[in-house]
Order: structure tokens, then sequence, then C-alpha cells
């Protein structure tokens, strides 16, 4: 959460730079946003410094030329969305600019400290502590040491006092250059002919360079228009090598590409997404196999709408591999991780590669000596960089806020797996392809209208509710999910079965509800379970090949067989992005959320 973007080189448009990497960063984190520069050839340089609250959108910077400037996009977690909460933060001489990303959790002990010295704080939020401490430790320290070197030498001591997961960076116009630190947050440095960047995400570098560096946990930067240092945080000393690596990894089709906003986009692009996979991706698909099939347990573990592919894969091998694998929620996994051994299998699913109850899951298994794959769409990444067997979503850059063609990416990589695992390894191929397929017919056929006349239909309601069996019931949570991240329509998926036990209680006149009913062994069961709602009153939306008279709307979608959970992914998210459309919402930037969720 959070973005950050920096950059110090020969350019001088700076902050228009640091502008641009923010605005590929929003969906970090959009309640307010900032930018600190340094004004240019001043005798004593200065720092400049712009504050707003809400989202960029086609904000434009007002400072001047520059030749290095730091910025940041916020997702509040100390202190409310206000303009003194918007990083950047300054010390008390107004000489240094920080931001940060993650959690200091002793900054109550510390402001407390900082106060009794005589600092003044001029924000809520545990950020500060640091620019105060920096200011500090610069005024104490009598090193020879050149400028830049005793900046990042400072944020190291400073660093080491943080407890909590962060990453920080400062910018102090008096050098020419931005330091940074890490532990937990991730921070990405970009290198380039005309200078050096910073960011949270490396696709906000692609654009301008694809040799990265990804900082470890405990690492220090310094960039400098000549060049990159890295340190050891902990010892203060240059590490002895650093890797480069040469990113390969591609944005589908940069920016919006015609379409009104990227969730729509996005749900567009997963026709080509899937061909892509299915062409190039049996060989990895046929290594997870190999593995879930030496593993003595199999785990599976994402958080959100990763943890429903997750659960849909668990689904996907039983019937099609006769394999178990557990399905766990990435903040829960280490509450049972207690039996994992040498021989058990973790595999993580995630979008960005960055979430922190994942990581810290897979990185406890890897302490009990599991084996680590992962299903991740962000190459070099922490997930990609931190298991065994990185698999990659081939996705391309995802910008909505809201998942979508990393989620059905995640279920066409479990299907060819999972087909894999019985030597038929080209079924699954066939599936995955045919999926692909029907949902390109799907969104250009005239379906997407009918789901569009639903929207202007439903739009009011205050409930609505999702059901399905086997493997349509995570796509029920994952339907509901969308429809209630975006809409703020209160939606809630079940298992089919459960509906008698307590759920059906809810249902009232015209309450509506979607039933995922593919040509399967769950068809009759779910239909009874549709009558059911029917019998109360409720507004049936059927999802399904097949059809019935329960079906109040139905959309008709082909059977594809074990494929049939990709398929029946796509219309409730062209829902979803209808009913905020309808409501006045931004799809692309729901309230509260942020796309990369790295703290606790
Ligand atoms: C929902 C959504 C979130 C993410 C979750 C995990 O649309 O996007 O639920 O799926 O925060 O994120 P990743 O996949 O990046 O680990």
């Amino acid at each position: 959460m959070c973005g950050i973007f920096g950059y110090v080189g020969t350019r001088d448009e700076a902050p228009q730079l640091v502008l641009a990497g923010l605005k590929k960063l929003e969906y970090r984190g959009y309640d307010s946003w900032g930018i600190a520069s340094r004004q240019n050839e001043q005798a004593f340089a200065r720092l400049l410094v712009e504050k707003h609250t809400g989202k960029i959108g086609q904000a434009m910077t007002s400072l001047p030329a520059s030749h290095a400037a730091l910025g940041h996009t916020r997702w509040a977690t100390h202190g409310g969305v206000t303009q003194a909460n918007a990083h950047p933060h300054l010390d008390c001489q107004g000489r240094l600019a920080v931001i940060h990303n993650g959690i200091i959790e002793n900054h109550t002990e510390l402001r407390r400290e900082l106060l009794a010295k005589g600092h003044t704080f001029a924000s809520q939020t545990d950020t500060e502590v640091v620019c105060h401490l920096m200011e500090d430790d610069i005024r104490d320290e009598t090193s020879t040491q050149d400028g830049c070197e005793r900046l990042v030498q400072a944020l190291m001591r400073v660093f080491r006092r943080l407890d909590g997961l962060s990453a920080v960076s400062v910018l102090d116009p008096q050098e020419r250059c931005i330091v940074a630190a890490k532990n937990g947050s991730p921070l990405v440095l970009g290198y380039s002919q005309d200078g050096n960047y910073l960011a949270s995400d490396s696709s906000a570098l692609l654009e301008h360079t694809r040799r990265l560096t990804f900082l470890d946990d405990g690492q220090a930067a310094l960039l400098s228009a000549d060049g990159i240092r890295v340190y050891d945080a902990t010892s203060g000393l240059r590490e002895a090598d650093t890797r480069i690596w040469d990113i390969t990894w591609q944005e589908e089709v940069e920016g919006l590409d015609g379409f009104p906003h990227y969730m729509t986009k996005e749900i567009h692009e997963q026709p080509a997404v899937l061909r892509r996979l299915a062409a190039e991706s049996s060989a990895q698909a046929q290594r997870l196999a190999d593995e879930i099939q030496q593993a003595s347990t199999v785990h599976f573990v994402g958080c959100g709408t990763a943890s429903n592919a997750a659960r849909c894969g668990e689904y996907l091998f039983s019937r099609i591999a006769s394999r178990q694998a557990n399905c766990v929620v990435g903040s829960e996994f280490g509450y049972l991780a207690d039996f994992l051994d040498e021989r058990s299998l973790v595999v993580g699913f995630s979008q960005s590669g960055e979430t922190i109850d994942l990581l810290d899951s897979l990185k406890s298994a890897g302490r009990r000596g599991a084996r680590l794959a992962a299903l991740v769409n962000v190459e070099g990444s922490s997930l990609y960089r931190l298991v065994d067997h990185p698999i990659l979503l081939l996705a391309g850059a995802e910008r909505c806020v809201l998942a979508t063609k990393s989620f059905t990416a995640k279920l066409g990589i479990l299907l060819m797996a999972a087909y894999a695992t019985q030597g038929r390894l080209e079924e699954g191929r066939a599936l995955l392809q045919r999926a692909a397929d029907e949902i390109q017919s799907f969104l250009t056929d005239g379906r997407v209208e009918q789901v569009r006349e639903l929207a202007d239909r439903i739009a009011d309601a205050q409930h609505l509710y999702v059901i399905g069996r086997g493997p349509s019931y995570p796509m029920a949570l994952e339907a509901a999910l969308k429809i209630k991240e975006v809409s703020y329509i209160h939606a809630e998926g079940f298992a089919g079965g459960e509906l008698k036990h307590g759920v059906i209680a809810l249902v009232e006149r015209g309450s509506p509800c979607i039933v995922l009913a593919p040509n399967d062994e769950t068809f009759r069961s779910i239909l009874s379970g549709a009558e059911e709602i029917k019998a109360r009153g409720g507004y049936i939306i059927g999802i399904s090949p097949c059809a019935s008279d329960v079906w109040d709307e139905h959309i008709k979608v082909a059977d594809v067989g074990e494929g049939a959970s990709i398929v029946h992914a796509v219309p409730p998210q062209i829902l979803a992005y209808e009913l905020a459309l309808r409501r006045g919402l931004d799809p692309d930037k729901p309230r509260n959320l942020a796309k990369s969720v790295t703290v606790k």
C-alpha cells in the first residue's frame, strides 16, 4: 500500500516524471498525494513541496524544473485523510523530505522522545518521526564523508530504530541524491542513461528502464545521477554484489487503449491472456503438476480474490487429478502451519507478489523446510524471488484495483496443471483455449448488452446473493466480492447447500440472486436451491449453458466442461463494473481499497 516514486538524474523535469510515476502507482492508495523536489540552480538548494488530498486524476504539478524529486500516493494508516497527513513530511527546519510505505509500530514512543527534545510535529502520521530522527542524526554527526554517503548512513541508523515493516525514502536538496531503506514493503531501483529511479512497483519503471534491482529486506540504497549504491542497512556496509534484472514482463497495451476504465479494459484482455497461457505455459503447468505429485501434502494460499482462485484450484485438483490440495487464506495460514515439513508443497497465489500476509505465510513454510511455488503476475516481485518455482501469470500489468484478468489467469494455469497430473495436459490446454474463445464471444456478441440491461434493473438493490456448488462455490464468493467491492451493494456468496442452514432468512421479495449452474453434477442440486429462493420472492439470475423455468434472467454461456469456472467468472465481473457505473462510482479506485496490501 502507498506508492513511492523518485528520480534523480540529468533530466530537468523530475517533478513531472514523478507525477507520471505516481499516476501509474495510484492503485496502491489514493487518499492523498504529494511531491517534493530540489529547486535547481540555487546557491543554497531549497526543498519545494506540494500536497493534495484525493485522487491524482488528471492533476498537473506546479513544481518548477528540477533534477531530483520524490513523490508518494497514500493509503492512510495513521492519521486521517488531510493535506497535513499527506506525504512528503518535513523536519522542523524544512530541510529534508521523507516518504514512507508501511507502519512504524514504535512511533508513539519515538514521537514522545522527539517531543521531549523540542521537535514540533505537523501531522498525525507515524512517518513524521523519521524526519525528526534524521534531523537529529545529521545535526549530531561529525563524519567527513561526502554528503550523500552521510545521508544514507543517517537513514540506516534511523531505520534500525524503527519497528515494523516499512519502506522509507528521503530527499535532501543540499545533496543531489535520494536515499531509501526497506524492510517488508517493496522498493525497486531502476538504472538508466539519464538518471536513476526508485518505485514501489516495477510496473511504474518499465517505460524508463527494464534494468532493475529489487531491494531485499534490510537493504538501503543511495541514488544519484551517476549511479546506485546498495547497502546492508544493519551493518551500514556497501553490498558486494547487487543483482540487476533485465525484466521481460510486458504490459498488454499501454494506457486505456480506448476503454473508459482499466477494469473493463482488463476484463476484455482475458481471452488474449488465456490464449497466451495455453500457448506458452505448458511446461510451467507440467512442472507444477510434478511438484504436486511428489509432495506429501499440498497447500494453496492466497488473499481476497487470489484465495478464491486457490479454492477453485482445490476443487479442480480433486475432480480432475483426484489429488487433495488444502486451501487456506494467507492471514490464517500461520495458525495452521505446524504440520508442514520438507515433503510439503506450499503454493502462493498473488497478482502483485507483495501481499504481506501471503509472504509471511510462505516464509514461515520455508522455515519449516516446505517447498515453495507461486502463481504470480509480477516478475521480480517479493513472492517471485522467494519461491523455488515461480509461475508467471502472463497477464500484463493489472491497473484496476480489482483483480479480473489475474484471477482467470490463475484458473487457467490450475486447469492445465490438474490435467497434467494425469498425463492429459493437451486436454487441459484445449479446454483453456475453448474457454478463451467463449469469453471472446461473450464480450462481442451482444451478451454484454444483456448484462448492462440487468444492471439497469438491479442497480438500486441493497443486497445481492450468489450461490454455487463444487468449483462454482468459490466462483460465487468471487462474484460477490467483485460486486461488493466496486458497487458497494452488499453481496454475499454462498455454497448452494448452505442456504437452508440460515442464509435463506435474508431473501426478500425481489432480492437478486445469481445462480452459477454449469452443466455438471451440481446442476440439479443448485437448481433446487434456486427454486427455494424463488419461492420466497427472490429474482433469479442464472449463469448457465442450460435453460430452466426457474431463471428470471438467463445469461447463457457455452458449456466448456471443466473450463466452466473460467467462463462463469466473466459475466459477474461485467455486472460489477456496470453496477458501479450506474451508482456513479469509479470502478478503478473503489473507496478504502489499495491494490497491493503490504501492511498487516
Ligand atoms: C479483489 C482484489 C483483492 C486481491 C488481494 C490479494 O479484487 O484484488 O482481493 O486479490 O488483495 O492481492 P494479490 O493477488 O496481489 O496478492
